[in-house]
């Protein structure tokens, strides 16, 4: 790696201790006003002190995260589909590296959809981000997208991380799945996980342990902290695993005091969550 990827690199996988806790605000790129992430700004203000680095669209960044603030950003670059829409695969490369320069992003992101009608077009715009990534130095971390028809287990996101690798992606985000770590064993860069639908904060912070656990290098949540009535609280107790090895209990334990201390007004309980459902 030349001097600026590995630089780059170091803000989203952190050196220290080789982990990573990514924000995903991001959803909006084809979900629309995503429950709970309808203020984006509003949504990510409290969160950002938390994170080591925050993905998402230019148009949430450039809206909704004050440009002063030093935190790495994971620009994603891929869309043009809608959950509405003829084919959530069908995703092409929507900002150019041009304009992720300018926006000075330490990561690019990208989904992938292996198995899909549009396979072909989401890996061969994997390769050519790779490539243009390698130019300037910015790495660049591939989503296995989940079509519903999909099965999310060892064997397919096995192979869908282990293209993704094969490709040039420096870091692939994925699903926790059972014998997790035959797909981190198939792939020669590091996995974080998504967070998925939201569940109880408890089942969570056990989905984040276990990932970890089972050798994932972090994780790249959304839902599962700025759907919880405290996210702030959840935040910590996800990065209470992710870098200071807490186990599910500490972690939890630290959920309900920060839950105490913050005193976070809940805000109305999410509708059915089946809206943003679709793509897990
Ligand atoms: C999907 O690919 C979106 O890009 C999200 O960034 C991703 O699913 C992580 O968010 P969540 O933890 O809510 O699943």
């Amino acid at each position: 790696m030349d001097w600026g990827m590995k630089n780059r690199f170091s803000r989203i996988i952190r050196p220290q201790d080789g982990r990573c806790l990514m924000l995903a605000v991001d959803h909006g790129y084809f979900l629309g006003p995503t429950e709970r992430l309808e203020d984006a700004r509003k949504t990510i203000a409290p969160l950002l002190p938390h994170a080591d680095s925050l993905m998402l669209t230019r148009g949430i960044l450039r809206n909704c995260v004050p440009a002063e603030r030093d935190v790495p950003i994971v620009l994603r670059v891929s869309g043009g589909t809608s959950i509405i829409g003829e084919d959530l695969s069908k995703e092409t490369i929507t900002t150019s590296i041009e304009e992720a320069i300018k926006l000075n992003v330490s990561c690019l992101a990208l989904s992938i959809f292996v198995g899909s009608k549009y396979e072909h077009q989401t890996l061969a715009s994997l390769a050519k981000l790779v490539d243009e990534g390698e130019k300037y130095g910015i790495p660049v971390l591939a989503v296995t997208a989940v079509g519903k028809e999909m099965a999310r287990d060892a064997r397919y996101l096995g192979l869908a991380c282990r293209i993704a690798a094969e490709l040039g992606a420096h870091v692939v985000k994925t699903y926790y799945c059972e014998n997790f770590e035959k797909v981190v064993e198939g792939c020669p860069v590091p996995l974080i996980i998504a967070g998925g639908k939201k569940l109880p904060e408890l089942d969570a912070l056990k989905l984040a342990y276990d990932s970890i656990q089972h050798g994932a290098s972090g994780v790249d949540m959304g839902r599962n902290i700025w759907q919880s009535d405290h996210p702030v609280a959840m935040v910590k107790a996800v990065k209470a695993i992710v870098h200071n090895d807490a186990d599910v209990k500490e972690a939890y334990n630290i959920f309900l005091k920060e839950r105490e201390k913050t005193k976070t007004e809940p805000q109305k309980a999410p509708k059915a969550l089946s809206q943003t459902a679709s793509f897990d």
